[in-house]
């Protein structure tokens, strides 16, 4: 392997210029070309195991300089070859930070927010059983969620629909007043399309004690949204229905439709829904052995891919999640 980097530092030293056969031009064509020796030897360095490549490398660029020196001062000076130059950039030893993933950045923000609010953070399995995922959350029996439709299921168990199944394994604990933010991922059997994926990202918030309002619900909400987005952030709420909260409400951020992905967005009408919220369900309350009579709440799930896309303006949910290179980089040193 060694041996022929020698052979050509050999021939190189040994080149001794003159008129006749060993002009400039030979020297260049021999060494320095497209068919010349060295190219060869970097060609062959691409296909050494990492474990050679520094050592070969070193001797490489040590036989380049020579070769580029002698070549130089025959042609005093004039510029290198540029075809060698180009190939001295090992790329076993680029050193290209890696990035953080946008939906990654987006939890850690809506964590801190809700972290500096005096809520704690949980998490829990993402296979669950119909109990914690539907039964405890008020789902009768014949709810269309369950559906083979929605749901993926796993023999008897499931891949959890959404976060809400992590709000009934931390009240089942018993410990109140309860104040919890609970992320994690979600799966639902539906079509991939621009808006929606057979799984994605939720952010569950959960808030128990006495006296709880749904003015504390919305306050915090509107809290939150500053700032996360910056003051002047526009959010309605409108009137929703899901089984474990009474009432029930989503909430909406105001995207706009000036440019094409906004529309794309939101579907031409300027709003995007980011999050299902309301009340707890006393029924929810008393499947987890709280009394309902004196402890009250608030839950909300927030769609953390849907946060991503507003915050960075991106209007195809599966670009999220195909790991493409000229995405991603562009969040380094985020
Ligand atoms: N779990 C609901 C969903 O996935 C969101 C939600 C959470 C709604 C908590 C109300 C309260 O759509």
């Amino acid at each position: 392997m060694f041996d022929k980097i020698k052979q050509c530092e050999k021939n190189v030293l040994n080149f001794v210029f003159n008129e006749e056969g060993n002009t400039l031009e030979k020297f260049r064509l021999d060494f320095l070309s497209k068919k010349g020796e060295m190219l060869l030897l970097f060609e062959y360095f691409k296909t050494l195991p990492v474990g050679d490549k520094k050592k070969y490398g070193e001797m490489l660029n040590e036989l380049k300089n020579i070769t580029l020196e002698k070549y130089n001062n025959k042609n005093n000076n004039k510029t290198p070859q540029k075809q060698i130059e180009k190939n001295t950039l090992f790329p076993t030893y680029q050193n290209t930070p890696g990035a953080i993933h946008p939906i990654r950045i987006v939890e850690e923000k809506v964590l801190s927010v809700f972290l500096s609010l005096g809520f704690d953070f949980a998490e829990a399995v993402e296979i669950e059983d119909d109990h914690h995922n539907f039964a405890a959350l008020n789902f009768k029996e014949d709810h269309p969620a369950r559906d083979m439709q929605d749901t993926f299921f796993i023999g008897t168990n499931l891949l959890r629909t959404h976060t809400s199944s992590v709000q009934i394994r931390e009240m089942k604990k018993g410990v109140l007043p309860l104040r919890i933010i609970m992320p994690g991922r979600v799966y639902r059997n539906e079509d991939i399309s621009a808006r929606s994926n057979c799984f994605f990202h939720q952010l569950e918030g959960l808030y128990i004690d006495k006296n709880v309002t749904f003015s504390d619900l919305k306050q915090t909400l509107f809290y939150f949204v500053q700032q996360f987005f910056g003051e002047g952030i526009k959010v309605r709420f409108r009137a929703s229905y899901f089984p474990f909260t009474e009432p029930s409400a989503e909430m909406d951020i105001w995207a706009g439709i000036d440019t094409e992905e906004n529309k794309r967005l939101t579907k031409g009408t300027g709003w995007l829904e980011v999050l299902g919220c309301g009340m707890v369900h006393p029924n929810v309350l008393e499947a987890c052995n709280i009394d309902s009579t004196i402890y009250n709440g608030f839950a909300f799930g927030m769609g953390l891919d849907r946060m991503t896309m507003l915050k960075y303006k991106i209007s195809d949910i599966r670009d999220l999640f195909i790991n493409d290179i000229r995405l991603l980089s562009q969040f380094t040193g985020v």
